[in-house]
């Protein structure tokens, strides 16, 4: 989809269609009330016959409004005013592009942008008017042998704003939308692909194809070279795989000379069938999913490179499947991490812990300044969360709250969770160091801590997207979450170094 923003009236656009917002009680919005004017009332004799109430979600195509320049004009409903906050502006953004879709416009010039949203300034509206435009225009249909006909869709889309001094910043803000859009649907075609297509080899080979369109500097570390440096907790899991493991580091270096990168580790299993400590069958289709934390790393990467950020970024991606077979790793085999701490296995499904671990510590060899993982980790964030809320544990109250405040921002939100050393007795084993699991509950919390134990040198935190990352269900698919949430920490950081 094409974006541009312009500053204008209405009723002069020459457009194939008009977008404008009508809150409950009918009450028009200004865009909507000059339109209304040029049209000779057209617009109010409508609302008083209550074909438009202005209910939330609700939509109303007109054609030919007389007095104006364009071919129709979209009412769409927007609930309350007194009630109008971001999720409202959002939700009004989704149903915009579902309604366009269904007509016959290529083109639509739209004016919720102008509209005002409690602490939020136009840049914001911009901003998320570009990501949930990508976000409702996203497809999955490369495996489709026939496309659907009647589909139509969206190919440009104009967002208004009220003063043209206001159209550089909003043009910025444009451009950010419009990268942190497309890092978000790299996410999701990356997480979508069956897990016959994405393996550990797909993988590494997109991450060099991002180097190779972004200028970004690609390793990848096979087997043997990570066999060398001791990873043997990580090769556990990929003990039973025939798709061989590949350690990807993709780096982007916007930065001051000498500064210090942000680390963002993704868990890249690309099918997670528990090894030896089988899953039950239903639904295992899901966990070609067990690699959105990889996808996300990837497409926040790619979003920064897009938005040229004065940062300089890692994104580490341990990818491997987790498999049964004669040479799996079984329940009670004791490994040595890359650390030197011993790991007791009693169950090969707590596997994400087993590859992130040692990819926190090869984090170190960056003298990052921080390093956030990102990970499908636990069935138990999704019984305590949901689907609303990231998980997020960290070593440091200040880097919880920035990422927060960015999840706020994003609306893309995280909700910060205990790390406390009670929770550590957990993990207790009588042979190794410890166990790779801690029991039936606070699973999420036993898990953050098991990861812990490896990122003592460095300012951390770990988001669980076990329950965001993906939905199931009728319109199953991922969601690309958390790359909003990490692009705007990732912005916020920015504005700091600037
Ligand atoms: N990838 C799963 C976590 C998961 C499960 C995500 C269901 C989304 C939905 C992870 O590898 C896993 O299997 N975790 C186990 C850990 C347990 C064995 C301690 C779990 O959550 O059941
Ligand atoms: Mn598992
Ligand atoms: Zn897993």
């Amino acid at each position: 989809m094409e974006f541009s923003i312009k500053s204008g009236s209405p009723e002069k656009q020459r457009s194939a269609c008009v977008v404008v917002g009508i809150f409950e009680a009918k009450k028009p919005t200004l865009p909507a009330e000059l339109l209304d004017k040029a049209a000779e009332g057209r617009i109010s004799e409508i609302l008083r016959r209550g074909d438009m109430t202005g209910k939330a979600g609700s939509t109303l195509l007109l054609h030919n409004l007389p007095g104006t320049l364009c071919d129709r004009v979209l009412l769409v409903g927007l609930g309350k005013e007194k009630e109008f906050r971001e999720k409202q502006f959002a939700d009004a953004v989704r149903a915009t592009i579902k309604a366009l879709n269904e007509t016959g416009a290529s083109e639509a010039s739209i004016f919720l942008t102008e509209l005002a949203v409690r602490k939020r300034d136009t840049a914001w509206r911009v901003r998320h008017t570009a990501i949930a435009a990508l976000e409702a225009a996203y497809r999955f249909e490369q495996f489709k042998s026939k496309q659907d006909e009647n589909r139509r869709s969206l190919r440009k889309l104009t967002l208004n704003v009220e003063r043209r001094n206001e159209l550089a910043i909003a043009e910025a803000a444009l451009q950010q939308g419009i990268a942190i859009g497309r890092g978000a649907a790299l996410a999701r075609d990356l997480g979508n692909l069956p897990p016959n297509v994405c393996h550990p080899t797909y993988l590494a080979e997109r991450a060099r194809a991002l180097a190779e369109e972004f200028g970004l500097e690609c390793e990848v570390l096979e087997r043997d070279e990570m066999a060398a440096l001791g990873m043997n907790s990580l090769l556990a899991v990929a003990r039973g795989s025939h798709q061989p493991p590949k350690l990807i580091s993709l780096r982007y270096r916007g930065g001051a000379a000498g500064s210090k990168p942000i680390v963002l580790v993704g868990k890249g299993v690309t099918f997670d069938t528990g090894g030896i400590s089988l899953k039950p069958g239903a639904d295992m289709d899901e966990m070609k999913y067990d690699m959105c934390g990889a996808a996300a790393v990837l497409g926040t990467l790619q979003a920064a490179a897009a938005m040229r950020l004065p940062l300089d970024l890692v994104a580490l991606v341990p990818a491997t499947e987790n498999m049964p077979g004669g040479n799996a790793t079984r329940p009670g085999d004791i490994v040595t991490s890359m650390s030197g701490q011993t790991i007791e296995i009693l169950n090969t499904d707590a596997e994400g812990r087993l590859i992130l671990c040692d990819a926190l510590t090869y984090a170190e060899r960056f003298e990052p300044e921080t390093v956030i993982d990102v990970a499908t980790l636990t069935g138990a964030c999704v019984v305590a969360l949901g689907g609303v809320a990231t998980g997020l544990f960290a070593n440091k109250d200040g880097l919880a709250r920035d990422l927060i405040e960015a999840g706020e921002e994003a609306r893309d939100r995280a909700w910060h969770m205990p790390l406390w050393d009670e929770y550590q007795d957990l993990l207790k084993s009588p042979f190794a160091d410890m166990a790779n699991i801690g029991g039936r509950w606070g699973g999420a919390v036993s898990a953050a801590c098991f990861l812990s134990r490896f990122a003592k040198k460095y300012d951390w935190a770990h988001l669980d997207i076990a329950g965001t990352a993906w939905k199931s269900g009728a319109d199953k698919g991922a969601t690309g979450r958390p790359v909003p949430l990490l692009a705007h920490y990732l912005l916020q950081r920015a504005g700091d170094a600037a």
